[in-house]
């Protein structure tokens, strides 16, 4: 399964980057507006700076000009991923970028009745919300599940991206259903390397090996040298023995 940030923030994807474990980012309107400036800047820094897929998300709602809003977004970089809202003129522009060979990512998808419609128009990617859904009093792990299975039993080629994780064990779940990928925010990107007995198992370790260094002695002290300590034990036995 491979690891995505949620975020259009440069520094938390630059820290993450850092690691080697980042296969993409995915971007909506909301994370746009939360950096402010101009979003067109901030894909560019984004796509620049991640070798991998960056989804950059549509905003416009009649057919026409979202696709070419997509077609504009998809010019940006090989690596953008054209975001399309799981709606008609979502559904129609995504299958015609996709005929174009233009990667799209259906985003918004709470059902998997959605899902197959995603699968059909060729979709590179569908974008459950988990979070979303289990926020509302439903089971977005069971919706995720259900797509894993549809996909797998009728051999649609869309990824399967988990988005709107809120926590470790929503990844970790999303992993064990067979998604593709799992779309996350930076904190909880930080806690999947977090566990309480790593730090103090490292902190035990660490203060024995500033024990053991206490005790070492020094590489300029004056040591006497195993043949002197002979030397000295064979007197000291030679004394006893005159006595
Ligand atoms: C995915 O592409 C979305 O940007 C995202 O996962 C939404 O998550 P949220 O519910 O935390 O806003």
């Amino acid at each position: 399964m491979r690891l995505f940030l949620d975020t259009a923030n440069i520094d938390e994807i630059r820290e993450i980057d850092r690691w080697g474990v980042l296969s993409g980012v995915t971007t909506n309107p909301s994370l746009i507006a939360k950096e402010g400036g101009d979003p067109e800047a901030v894909w560019k820094e984004i796509l620049a700076e991640v070798d991998g897929d960056i989804s950059l998300e549509t905003t416009e709602l009649e057919a026409g000009p979202m696709y070419e809003e997509g077609l504009r977004l998809a010019g940006m970089a090989p690596n953008a991923v054209v975001k399309v809202p799981m709606i008609p003129a979502g559904l129609e522009v995504g299958k015609r970028l996709t005929s174009e060979g233009i990667r799209t990512n259906v985003t918004l998808v709470f059902s998997a009745a959605q899902a197959i419609l995603a699968a059909e128009i060729g979709a590179y990617c569908v974008s459950p919300f988990l979070g979303r859904l289990d926020d509302v009093g439903a089971d977005g792990m069971k919706l995720l599940h259900d797509i894993c299975e549809i996909y797998a039993v009728q051999g649609y080629a869309s990824n399967v991206l988990a988005a709107s994780l809120r926590h470790p064990m929503h990844v970790v779940d999303a992993a064990l259903a067979g998604a593709d990928i799992a779309t996350m925010p930076y904190d909880v990107f930080t806690k999947l390397v977090k566990h309480p007995l790593t730090d103090s198992g490292l902190e035990r370790f660490l203060a024995d090996w500033r024990k053991l260094q206490g005790e070492q002695p020094s590489m300029h002290e004056d040591q006497p040298s195993r043949a002197e300590e002979q030397a000295k034990k064979a007197k000291k036995q030679e004394r006893e023995a005159g006595h």
